[in-house]
Formats: C-alpha cells, sequence, structure tokens
C-alpha cells in the first residue's frame, strides 16, 4: 500500500500523485495541478472548512462518532469529576499535568494577577447602562494590549508566559465587572483568599457583607462548567484566534477576536434559545404537540445535535449530573422537568435516533447559569472565561508551530474583469 493518491485531470488527460499523511494531502500539492503553465492552479472551495485541516494540534481529541472528548489524551468525564479549572489550564497550556510544585506557583501565579490596571476599571465605567457584557469582554480584553505593550514580543517565551497567566487571572475579573456595570452596582476587586471560582463568584454577587462565602457545591459546578469548556479545538473561536494571531499580534487582540466569534448566536448562544424553548413549551403535556412541530419542520430542538457529534455529547452527561447538584443548593427549577422529559422522549423517537440528534452541551448549561441567576446575556461571559486557557494553548501552539503561516485563504473571483473607468464628472453629466 502506497500512501499517496492519484489524481487524473480529466482536462488534460495528465495524472498527478499527491502523499497523504496523517490521513490528509496538502491543499499546495493540489495547487500543481493546472491545465498549462498560465492558469492558475487547482485549489480547495470550503467555506466553513467543512474538510479542511488548518493546522496539526495535540491539544484537544474529539471523535464525534462515539462521544469522546479529551483534552491532552484525558478523558473529559476524568477531568470533570477529579480535576479543577486551573488544573485542567495547565495541562492545556503546558501539555501535561503540573506536578505539586508546579501546581502550586501556577495557582500562585495566577492568583497574583487577577487584579487590574486602575484605568481598566475607568474603561468598563465608560461604556453604556445597559451594555452587553460580551462586548465589554471584548472590548477590555483587547485593550489590556495597550497595557501591556511587552506582549507584542511573542517570541519571547517569558514574555509569552506572562500574558497566558495575565489573561487567564483577569478574565474572571472583566467577566464579572461587566455583570456589576449592567446592574448599576459597584465593582467588586479580587479577593485573592479565594479560589478562582470562588473569587469570581464573590466579583459577581458580593454585596456589603466583609468576606463573601459561596457554597461549595455551587463552586464545584461552576468549576466544572469551566472545565466542559475550557477547549474543543478548531471551533469558529479558536479558529479566529488562531486567524488573528498568525499575524503575530498580541495575544490580548487574538483572544478578543476569538471571544467576538464566540459572542454569535451560531456559536455560544444555543442555550439561550434552548430557555426561550422550555418556557415555550410550559408544561410535560405540550410536549408531544411540540415533538410534532420538530418533526413536520416548523423549529428545531434547540440543544439537540451538533456537527461534531453524532452521539452524547460527553459534556451533556456531566452537566445534566451538575445542574442536579446546583438545584440541590438553589431549589429545583421547573424547566428541568419539562427538559428531562423532552430528552427521554426524543432519545426513543425514531426521527432523532436516525439523525444521530443528541442532547448538546447546551441543552443543560442555560438550566445551570439561569439557576445561578445569571442573566442570558451573561451566558457566554461564562463559555469565555472557560474557554481562555483552550484559545491560549491554541495560540500557543500557533506560535510555535513552524509550519503555520498568515492565514490568508484563497477565493473564487466571481467579479468583472477589465472595465473601463468613467469619471464620475462624466457618469453623472
Ligand atoms: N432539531 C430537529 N432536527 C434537527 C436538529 C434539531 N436540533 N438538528 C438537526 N436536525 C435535523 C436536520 O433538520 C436534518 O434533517 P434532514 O436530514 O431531514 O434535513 C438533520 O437533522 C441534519 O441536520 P444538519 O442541520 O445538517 O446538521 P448540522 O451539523 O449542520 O447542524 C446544529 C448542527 C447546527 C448544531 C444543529 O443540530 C442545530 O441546529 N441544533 C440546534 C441548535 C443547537 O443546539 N446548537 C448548539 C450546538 S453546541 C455548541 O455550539 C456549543
Amino acid at each position: 500500500m502506497t500512501d499517496s493518491l492519484t489524481v487524473r485531470d480529466n482536462r488534460t488527460g495528465q495524472e498527478y500523485d499527491v502523499p497523504i499523511a496523517d490521513g490528509a494531502i496538502k491543499a499546495a500539492d493540489l495547487g500543481k495541478i493546472r491545465t498549462d503553465d498560465d492558469s492558475p492552479g487547482l485549489s480547495i472551495y470550503d467555506p466553513g472548512f467543512v474538510n479542511t485541516a488548518s493546522c496539526r494540534s495535540s491539544v484537544t481529541y474529539i471523535d464525534g462518532e462515539k462521544g469522546i472528548l479529551e483534552y491532552r489524551g484525558y478523558p473529559i468525564e476524568q477531568l470533570a469529576e477529579k480535576s479543577s479549572f486551573l488544573e485542567v489550564s495547565y495541562l492545556l497550556v503546558h501539555g501535561e499535568l503540573p506536578t505539586a510544585d508546579q501546581h502550586q506557583q501556577w495557582v500562585h501565579d495566577i492568583t497574583f494577577h487577577t487584579f487590574v490596571h486602575e484605568n481598566v476599571k475607568t474603561f468598563m465605567q465608560g461604556f453604556r447602562y445597559d451594555a452587553h457584557p460580551m462586548g465589554m469582554l471584548m472590548a477590555g480584553t483587547g485593550a489590556l494590549s495597550t497595557f501591556y505593550p511587552d506582549a507584542r514580543n511573542i517570541s519571547d517565551p517569558d514574555v509569552r508566559y506572562l500574558q497566558i497567566i495575565r489573561m487567564i487571572a483577569k478574565m474572571p475579573t472583566l467577566g464579572a465587572w461587566a455583570f456589576r456595570h449592567a446592574q448599576g452596582k459597584p465593582y467588586v476587586y479580587p479577593d485573592n483568599d479565594l479560589s478562582y471560582t470562588e473569587n469570581f463568584l464573590a466579583m459577581l454577587f458580593k454585596m456589603s457583607e466583609q468576606k463573601y462565602n459561596a457554597d461549595e457545591r455551587l463552586v464545584k459546578a461552576l468549576d466544572v462548567l469551566f472545565i466542559l469548556h475550557a477547549d474543543h479545538e478548531q471551533n469558529c473561536s479558536t479558529n479566529a484566534v488562531r486567524s488573528v494571531g498568525s499575524s503575530q499580534v498580541d495575544p490580548y487582540s487574538a483572544v478578543a477576536a476569538g471571544i467576538g466569534a464566540l459572542y454569535g448566536p451560531l456559536h455560544g448562544g444555543a442555550n439561550e434559545s434552548v430557555l426561550r424553548m422550555l418556557r415555550r413549551i410550559g408544561t410535560k403535556e405540550n410536549i408531544p404537540d411540540f415533538i410534532t412541530g420538530v418533526k413536520n419542520g416548523d423549529e428545531r430542538l434547540m440543544g439537540f445535535g451538533h456537527r461534531v457529534y453524532k452521539n452524547y455529547d460527553p459534556r451533556a452527561r456531566i452537566i445534566k449530573k451538575a445542574a442536579e447538584d446546583v438545584f440541590e443548593v438553589t431549589g429545583t427549577n421547573p424547566l428541568l422537568d419539562i427538559a428531562l422529559e423532552l430528552e427521554k422522549i426524543a432519545l426513543e423517537d425514531e426521527y432523532f435516533v436516525s439523525r444521530k440528534l443528541y442532547p448538546n452541551v447546551d441543552f443543560y448549561s442555560g438550566l445551570i447559569y439561569e439557576a445561578f441567576q445569571f442573566p442570558p446575556e451573561m451566558f457566554t461571559v461564562l463559555f469565555a472565561i472557560g474557554r481562555t486557557p483552550g484559545w491560549l494553548a491554541q495560540w500557543l501552539e500557533l506560535v510555535q508551530d513552524k509550519e503555520q503561516k498568515i492565514a490568508r485563504p484563497k477565493q473564487l473571483y466571481m467579479g468583472d474583469r477589465e472595465l473601463t473607468f468613467t469619471p464620475a464628472s462624466e457618469r453623472w453629466a
């Protein structure tokens, strides 16, 4: 067996041998296929990168058919159960689990960098009273590049490390301040006696009490949610981080681009739609009618189906369990019963089974966030905080990858050519 592809160009009758490595051919090799020396080489047309690998990566593995998700080779189920968000962040960024000393240093470094420059606060306060927190987070992250101009030295490993620490540390501070801003409440400074996730909850909800004490079960549930969102290989926002980062801009600007991508409803916003859907269904009795509507193509069962997972999204299973833990503290949400019943019916229904439609990560996450009393606008901010180490691990991989180049896709030009320009004075005469 030869690891190559033989391509016959029926326009010319010529055959080409294209090497196959790691299950892929190089698009540039197809560029050698041309009808004559003057014509452009063959290119690949792939809007949405449906079947184009943009990089080699060792960060995250997904097998969508089997419902497998692994960070650096470790199954997500084990990490969610036995690790913490900061340890998982270390794993993603460094590629391996920390020793006790490395972990202590990592947690110390991140805790040490949770504060932001006072002018960042002034900057955040400049937003309109009803500014969307995701827009504030995106702008705040981009603005950090002006506070750390050294960040542009991306070829220096120490400089890179410092920005990674700063960004993981400061994202909850910016996210919490964006939340408080919309409520007209004073911003709360970080409390470095608290753990990463406890401190985030304190910055969100602390009022006049001396010390904010969050329920441990809520802290754990939110930490697990951060772990579940920490990376998902080459999704839209990670691709944005890599694409912008390929210009060798500083990582704050690259991550701000990722936040912009996540802001969009096709990426970070489906859990909000799930809540709206559950509210509209209202009672369990209305579920059969709703399902009939879905099967007739009137609407979609939100929180079901995934481009990659053709099996139960492993994150959905873990979130379902986390939801139970949260409701133990906050009291149950009546929408949960509808969600459970919907899931039960859909998983037995031929329409969903034959199309391999299973609950995705968003089916239960909105319910949990609502139990925490987050408004829907905050859902993507939580996603962004969790995704930050993943974006940074991918960015680090990009800047160290000798095969990477500035991201610059080709196009198939469909417009006019060689028109003759008539000046405006003549055209409008
Ligand atoms: N409800 C009903 N039918 C569905 C659903 C759904 N949620 N999802 C897919 N289908 C059907 C489609 O109608 C199609 O049926 P057909 O073959 O009879 O035409 C078939 O299943 C295949 O669907 P596609 O749209 O081709 O699948 P694609 O991979 O393009 O879409 C997507 C994936 C966008 C996630 C889709 O399943 C969907 O819209 N789900 C609901 C929204 C949602 O939950 N999004 C969150 C995704 S997770 C995340 O982004 C973090």
